[in-house]
C-alpha cells in the first residue's frame, strides 16, 4: 500500500508538475514499461535511473508524445493530458534533449535550433533568416555558449553538436525539460555549465529529468531519484537518501561485483608503433606504441587530437607525415580496408556516424566486416555459421535484444553501443582501438566490456584505448600516453598512475606552471 501511494502520488497541495501513472508500452518482442510511474515535483531535478534496456528513453519519449502509451495516463499540474505527436507535448511546455544526437548536418546551428519553429515574414513561408540568427545568437549568448549560429552543424565537434542539442531543447522555454544523457559527449568545462543552467531552471521553477549512467552526476545534480528495472517501477527516493552502492544494488537487483577486476598482464613484444605522425591542423610528431598483451590508454581532454590520430592509424584521414609500423614492417593505410587487414578494428567514439547501420538488423550489424570472410563458403552454411556467431556475441555481450533480427535502431543506446564491439571483435583483429567504447553503458555491463577488453589483450592481443573518463583509463590501462593540443604530453606506467599528474599533462599545466 505504501508503495502504491508513493508510486500515485496524490498531488496535494499541486506540488507535483507532472505524473505518470501506471505507464504500459509494449513493442513487438518486448514489453518495455510495466504500470511505471513517475511524480516530478516543481522546481527539482529529477534523476531517472536504470540499466541498458531498462525503459527510460521510451518512458521519456511518452512524455514527449514520441510514442503513445498502451495504458497509463499523464497529468501536468493535476490535470490529465493526451499528447498525439511531440508537437501536442511541445506545447504543453515539454522539451526534451534525445540521447541520439538528431539534426540535420548540412544545417547551420540557427537553423537546427528553430527546425519547424522558424521566424517568418508575415504569414508567408519565407524565412526570416537574419531575425533567427540573432535569435539563435542570443540563446546561445545567454546560455554561454560559444558558437557561431551560422555554423554548419557537420562542421562541429561531437561536443558541440550536444551543445547545439541543449541549447534548442531550452530555446522552448518548457516547464518540463528531459535530458536523455546530455552529456555522454561534453567535457567536464560544459558539465558544468550545463549545471550552472541547470540550476538557473529550477531557481525558476522548471522541473528537469535528468538520465545518465554517470554516479557522480546524479549525486551532484539530483534531488529526487527514480529507479527502473527491466520496465519495471523499484523505487523512488531522495537523493540524500542514497549512495552509490544502494543505488547501483536497485537498478541492478544484485550485488556488483568489482568493476576493474586485477589483471597481471603478460606484455610482449612491441605490436603496433607510430612515429611522428602529423596531420595539419590536428597533430603533431606524434609518436606512440603498443605491445602484445598490453592496453594503451591514451588519456586527454576532448579537442587534444585523440580521436584524429587513432582515425589517421586506421586510414580514415591518412597522415600527411610519419610511419606506421606492425610487427617491425612499415605498413601505409590509404583507406580503412588496408587497416583492417592489417588486423586493426577502430570502435568509433560517434557509433551513430561510423559505427552502426541503424536501419539494418543486429545480425546485419555484427557480420558487416565479417562478411567477405565468410562468403567463400557455401551460402547455407554462411547463414547457419553467421547466426551462431552472432547469437555467440549477443550472449557474451549479454546485448539486450528479443531476437538477432531486431533493428538495431530500436535497440536502447547502450545496448547498440554493444552491438558496435561486437562487430569488431568477431573480425578477429590483432589490435582493438576503442574511442569512448563505454559511453553511455550502465555501470553493469561497463564492468562485462572491461572483462572483454582485458581478455582480448590476455590473448595477446594490443588495446589502444581512449577515455575521457579517468577512473576507467586508470582501471584498465597497463600504459598511459597523454595528448594535449595535438601533441604527446606524457607517458605513464601503471604504477606511476596519478591521477593528478596525469590531469596536468591533460591540461598542459600544472598549478599554474606548464608541463611542457
Ligand atoms: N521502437 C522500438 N521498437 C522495439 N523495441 C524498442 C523500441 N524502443 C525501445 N525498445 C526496447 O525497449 C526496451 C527499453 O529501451 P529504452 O531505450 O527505453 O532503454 P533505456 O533505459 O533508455 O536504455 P539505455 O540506458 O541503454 O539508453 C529495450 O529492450 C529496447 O530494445
Ligand atoms: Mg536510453
Amino acid at each position: 500500500m505504501e508503495l502504491e501511494e508513493q508510486r500515485n502520488g496524490m498531488n496535494q497541495g499541486g506540488e507535483y508538475a507532472l505524473q505518470m501513472k501506471d505507464i504500459c508500452k509494449s513493442f513487438p518482442g518486448v514489453k518495455a514499461l510495466e504500470n511505471v510511474s513517475l511524480n516530478v515535483k516543481k522546481g527539482e531535478v529529477h534523476a531517472l535511473m536504470g540499466e541498458n534496456g531498462a525503459g527510460k528513453s521510451t518512458l521519456m519519449k511518452i512524455l514527449a508524445g514520441i510514442y503513445t502509451p498502451d495504458e497509463g495516463e499523464i497529468f501536468l499540474n493535476g490535470e490529465k493530458v493526451e499528447f498525439h505527436d511531440p508537437r501536442d507535448a511541445l506545447h504543453r511546455g515539454i522539451s526534451m534533449i534525445h540521447q541520439e544526437l538528431s539534426f540535420i548536418s548540412e544545417m547551420t546551428v540557427a537553423e537546427n535550433i528553430f527546425l519547424g519553429r522558424e521566424p517568418r515574414f508575415g504569414r508567408t513561408a519565407l524565412i526570416r533568416k537574419r531575425k533567427q540568427r540573432e535569435m539563435a545568437f542570443e540563446l546561445l549568448q545567454r546560455l554561454h555558449i560559444q558558437l557561431d549560429p551560422g555554423k554548419k552543424m557537420s562542421a562541429l565537434s561531437v561536443a558541440d553538436m550536444q551543445m547545439v542539442e541543449i541549447a534548442k531543447a531550452l530555446s522552448n522555454d518548457a516547464n518540463i525539460i528531459v535530458m536523455d544523457e546530455p552529456t555522454s559527449a561534453i567535457t567536464d568545462r560544459e558539465v558544468e555549465k550545463l549545471f550552472a543552467i541547470i540550476n538557473m531552471l529550477t531557481e525558476q521553477g522548471k522541473s528537469i529529468i535528468y538520465i545518465s549512467h554517470k554516479m557522480d552526476e546524479i549525486f551532484k545534480i539530483a534531488d529526487q531519484i527514480t529507479i527502473l528495472r527491466d520496465g519495471t517501477y523499484v523505487d523512488s527516493r531522495k537523493a540524500s537518501d542514497l549512495n552509490d552502492d544502494l543505488l547501483i544494488s536497485l537498478m541492478v537487483g544484485r550485488e556488483l561485483k568489482e568493476v576493474f577486476q586485477t589483471r597481471v598482464p603478460t606484455i610482449k613484444n612491441v605490436f603496433m608503433k607510430v612515429e611522428n605522425l602529423s596531420l595539419a591542423g590536428k597533430f603533431e610528431s606524434v609518436s606512440l606504441s603498443v605491445k602484445k598483451g598490453e592496453i594503451l590508454g591514451i588519456a586527454g581532454l576532448v579537442g587534444a587530437g585523440r580521436t584524429e590520430v587513432v582515425e589517421s592509424i586506421f586510414g580514415i584521414h591518412p597522415p600527411d607525415r610519419g610511419d606506421i609500423y606492425i610487427d617491425d614492417k612499415r605498413v601505409v593505410h590509404k583507406h580503412p580496408k588496408d587497416a583492417i587487414q592489417n588486423g586493426i578494428a577502430l570502435v568509433t567514439e560517434d557509433r551513430k556516424q561510423t559505427g552502426l547501420n541503424l536501419a539494418g538488423t543486429v545480425r546485419d550489424n555484427i557480420s558487416l566486416v565479417n562478411l567477405s570472410k565468410m562468403a567463400k563458403f557455401n551460402k547455407i552454411i554462411v547463414r547457419k555459421k553467421e547466426c551462431q556467431a552472432v547469437d555467440e556475441q549477443i550472449k557474451t555481450l549479454k546485448i539486450k535484444t528479443p531476437t538477432r533480427d531486431m533493428l538495431v535502431k530500436n535497440l536502447s543506446g547502450g545496448n547498440q553501443q554493444k552491438i558496435v564491439i561486437a562487430k569488431w571483435l568477431l573480425n578477429n583483429p590483432k589490435i582493438l582501438i576503442l574511442d569512448e567504447p563505454t559511453r553511455g553503458i550502465d555501470i553493469g555491463a561497463k564492468a562485462e566490456i572491461y572483462k572483454i577488453i582485458q581478455d582480448f589483450a590476455d590473448e595477446g592481443n594490443s588495446v589502444i584505448m581512449i577515455s575521457s573518463e579517468m577512473p576507467e583509463l586508470i582501471g584498465m590501462c597497463d600504459r598511459i600516453t597523454v595528448m594535449s593540443g595535438g601533441k604527446v604530453t606524457g607517458e605513464f606506467l601503471r604504477e606511476e598512475f596519478n591521477q593528478e599528474k596525469i590531469m596536468a599533462c591533460c591540461t598542459g599545466y600544472m598549478k599554474g606552471e606548464k608541463v611542457v
